[in-house]
């Protein structure tokens, strides 16, 4: 009985050393400690022995199913802890592996231009507000002293959604809309960006989409002389201290009178040149102080209230100042052409 527990023992321990995971350990305390183990068969005939050898015998298997239980304990420590440093050395991480680059956007170059425009008049106490690119027919035109058939609509070729639904050809009627809601509180003072649409064919100077910033001033006593100083000071603001501005007589239904705004060619410096087509100057908005019959609809008393408008195209800005010779450029979003617009916000 005894060299059967020795031998048992021996060739439990050999075994043991060269288990390799927890499964075969598993197995292997089936084989030697479970149910039907060696050593469970050997304790069950037990009975058959002297009373005076049980005890004998007893304390020896106890003994060795001691041995073999704490021997099993220890390898399966063993195991679990050779288990985890495999995983620490698997999934050690490199912290010196150079790390994927991830791509920086930026904001649009017309985006940029914009909130540098609204810059400049918010520094000078304007409120900047938006309005609704599908607009009536009334506010367009008729509220803008431009009745139908008035020939002055063609110049702004119109895409109608119905008889009296239009998408709107200028941020305008946002000078309606806006004193309607303010009145009678003055100053007014607002700048309206946003988008317009023409039926025009896209080419290098026109775009069925573009955009626009209206600017409107109302007050006691505003002078033509107020939007000339506006105006220069904006100019200055965009494209140089230097900057000098001129304006010249035009038409609008909507101002009387109405101008539009030079600046010194960007290209020349105003010496002539292709750009300007040697006039030395660059059209960059319209302009007029307000109809009186305009303010007199808008709830403003044209015999005590004045006001001045004007508005620009960014578009048209963003390409003289940073002299880009196709609006289309602005709609393609070429990552060659964003790139160059790409700096820290
Ligand atoms: N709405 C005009 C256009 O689209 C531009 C304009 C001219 C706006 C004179 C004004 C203004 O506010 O006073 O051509």
């Amino acid at each position: 009985m005894e060299s059967t527990l020795q031998t048992l023992r021996h060739k439990a321990f050999e075994e043991l050393r060269s288990l390799q995971d927890v499964r075969a350990l598993d197995d292997w305390r089936v084989q030697y400690l479970g149910k039907k183990s060696e050593l469970t068969q050997i304790s069950r005939q037990m009975g058959a022995l002297s009373p005076e050898e049980r005890p004998v015998v007893g304390e020896k298997v106890n003994e060795a199913r001691g041995a073999l239980q704490r021997a099993y304990e220890e390898m399966q420590a063993e195991l679990a802890q050779r288990e985890l440093n495999r995983r620490f050395a698997e999934e050690t991480i490199d912290v010196t592996v150079p790390g994927r680059r991830h791509a920086r956007g930026s904001m649009h170059p017309l985006t940029q231009i914009i909130q540098e425009i609204e810059e400049v008049f918010l520094g000078m106490g304007y409120e900047v507000v938006e309005g609704p690119e599908i607009e009536t027919d009334e506010y367009n035109f008729e509220k803008l002293n431009l009745p139908k058939h008035h020939p002055a609509r063609d110049m702004q070729d119109t895409f109608y959604l119905t008889e009296t639904l239009l998408l709107r050809t200028q941020t305008s009627p946002m000078q309606v809309r806006t004193m309607e809601r303010m009145r009678p509180h003055v100053p007014v003072k607002v700048i309206v960006p946003g988008k317009v649409y023409r039926r025009d064919e896209d080419d290098a100077t026109h775009s069925h989409m573009f955009h626009q910033i209206e600017g409107l001033v109302v007050d006691e006593g505003v002078r033509m002389s107020d939007l000339k100083g506006t105006l220069e000071h904006f100019a200055r603001a965009i494209f140089g201290a230097n900057q000098s501005v001129r304006l010249r007589p035009s038409f609008f239904p909507f101002t009387e009178p109405s101008a539009e705004l030079d600046i010194r060619c960007t290209n020349c410096g105003g010496s002539g040149c292709r750009m300007c087509k040697g006039t030395g100057w660059l059209e960059i908005l319209g302009c007029g102080m307000v109809h009186p019959k305009v303010l007199d609809g808008a709830g403003y008393d044209s015999r005590r209230y004045s006001g001045f408008a004007f508005g620009m195209g960014p578009e048209r800005i963003a390409m003289l100042k940073y002299g880009i010779e196709d609006i289309r450029l602005l709609y393609q979003n070429d990552l060659r052409l964003l790139r160059q617009f790409n700096r820290v916000l």
